[in-house]
């Protein structure tokens, strides 16, 4: 793909992944954050957080289904805005929530399964954010460094639990967000079983008679 056609799109992830961002902040500004306006910026920012992260996770099966490579310049940048959402979504929890009230909040982690369950979530995105550098790429080597990032796969199914178990009765677009990384992940295991079965044809027929 072009350098220009390339960075045409990077702009435009960036502006995607800004938007709602600058939605919630535009709301503020106008005093129209709803009558439970806390309830409401976490929900928009854990959602927002989901759904950048499903987004990242698309890349790689676009890449095996549609022979397509440019979904692969933006893995990185849309798990980076994933974990940019989740650190703002988890502030609000401790800043708003609990205002720094250490006991109270590990309580809360501890009694909650789905706080428990988005507490794990974050953790796993914690080293993928830590080593999105190329220094880091270089440093643990390539191989290495995309089998650490299969953590992003963890983060989705803990980020899918975690609204599953919070959803009020009557919703379905959890539902939805589980089907899809469902669809992803099988993606993921047929691709690497068709590799496995190549690799084996082809260590057979390599054997001398
Ligand atoms: C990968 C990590 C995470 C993802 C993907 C995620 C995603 C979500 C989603 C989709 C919602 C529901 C939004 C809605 O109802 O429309 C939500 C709500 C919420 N999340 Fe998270 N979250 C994550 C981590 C966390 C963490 C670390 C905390 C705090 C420790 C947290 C606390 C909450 C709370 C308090 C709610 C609101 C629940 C309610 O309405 O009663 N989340 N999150």
């Amino acid at each position: 793909m072009p350098r220009r056609a390339r960075l045409a799109l990077k702009a435009l992830v960036w502006a995607a992944c800004l938007a709602p961002l600058s939605w919630l902040v535009y709301r503020f500004a106008t005093d129209d954050l709803t009558a439970n306006p806390i309830s409401f910026v976490t929900n928009t920012l854990g959602d927002w957080t989901l759904r950048i992260l499903l987004a990242s996770l698309t890349m790689t099966p676009l890449r095996i289904v549609c022979g397509l490579a440019w979904p692969i310049a933006l893995r990185r940048l849309l798990g980076l805005f994933a974990f940019f959402y989740v650190c703002l979504h988890f502030s609000v929890w401790i800043v708003l929530d609990f205002f720094f009230d250490w006991p109270r909040m590990w309580e809360d982690i501890v009694k909650r399964p789905y706080i428990t369950l988005g507490m794990l979530g974050l953790l796993s995105l914690l080293p993928l954010a830590l080593t999105s550098t190329r220094g880091w790429i270089k440093r643990l080597g390539a191989r290495t460094w995309t089998r650490l990032h299969r953590l992003a796969y963890l983060a989705g199914v803990l980020g899918c639990l975690h609204f599953l178990w919070l959803a009020k009765v009557g919703r379905t677009d959890q539902y939805w967000h589980a089907a899809t990384l469902a669809l992803l992940l099988g993606v993921r295991v047929v691709d690497a079983g068709l590799r496995f079965a190549r690799r084996r044809r082809r260590a057979a027929s390599t054997v001398p008679a």
